[in-house]
């Protein structure tokens, strides 16, 4: 199933980029395009029924699947980018990192008022990043349709941070 050809293909990096992560690397998975396809079309599969207008995808590994999905779907993409990338009018949204705090940027014409906007992003893990970016989303009118990942990290309880945004959310592998 893909679950498991996702965890079997996803490597493991101990201490990187800190002592104590375990890094998962999704580069392997991007060597496979067999296994690309299956991704998209189990995204696609399991999004069906939900309202999406445009996906909005996650500097920057949420860029990888994010625009071919967004393409599959027959919707626009937009980039939700790390501060100081996107060249036209902006939209920005600070938020709290453990240590620090980041900021994630998008362009204000990315949508209109009203649509229905998935966000997209490789990976799961304590859910500030989607938090963020859904916010940014509703600040400029836009409605969160949900959510869709490649993997998520459970103990991190992300999932149950996002749950009070949206009631859909895909995660492909754990
Ligand atoms: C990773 C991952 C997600 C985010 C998840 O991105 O790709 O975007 O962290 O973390 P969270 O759920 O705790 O917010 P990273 O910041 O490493 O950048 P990258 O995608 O550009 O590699
Ligand atoms: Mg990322």
């Amino acid at each position: 199933m893909i679950t498991e050809q996702i965890k079997k293909a996803i490597r493991d990096i101990p201490d990187f980029p800190k002592p104590g992560i375990i890094f998962k690397d999704i580069t392997p998975i991007l060597k496979d395009p067999a296994l690309c396809d299956n991704i998209i079309n189990a995204f696609v599969e399991q999004l069906k029924g939900t309202q999406i207008d445009v996906i909005a995808g996650i500097e920057s590994r949420g860029f990888l699947f994010g625009l071919t999905l967004a393409s599959k779907l027959g919707v626009p993409f937009v980039p939700i980018r790390k501060a100081g990338k996107l060249p036209y009018t902006i939209k920005r949204k600070a938020y709290k990192l453990e240590y620090g705090e980041a900021v994630i940027e998008c362009h204000t014409d990315a949508f209109e008022p009203g649509q229905h906007i998935l966000i997209h992003d490789d990976l799961l893990a304590t859910g500030g990043t989607v938090t963020a970016a859904s916010e940014l989303i509703e600040e400029m009118g836009g409605i969160v349709a949900g959510f869709s990942f490649v993997v998520e990290l459970g103990f991190l309880k992300g999932r149950e941070r996002i749950a009070p945004i949206s009631d859909t959310l895909v995660v492909l592998a754990e």
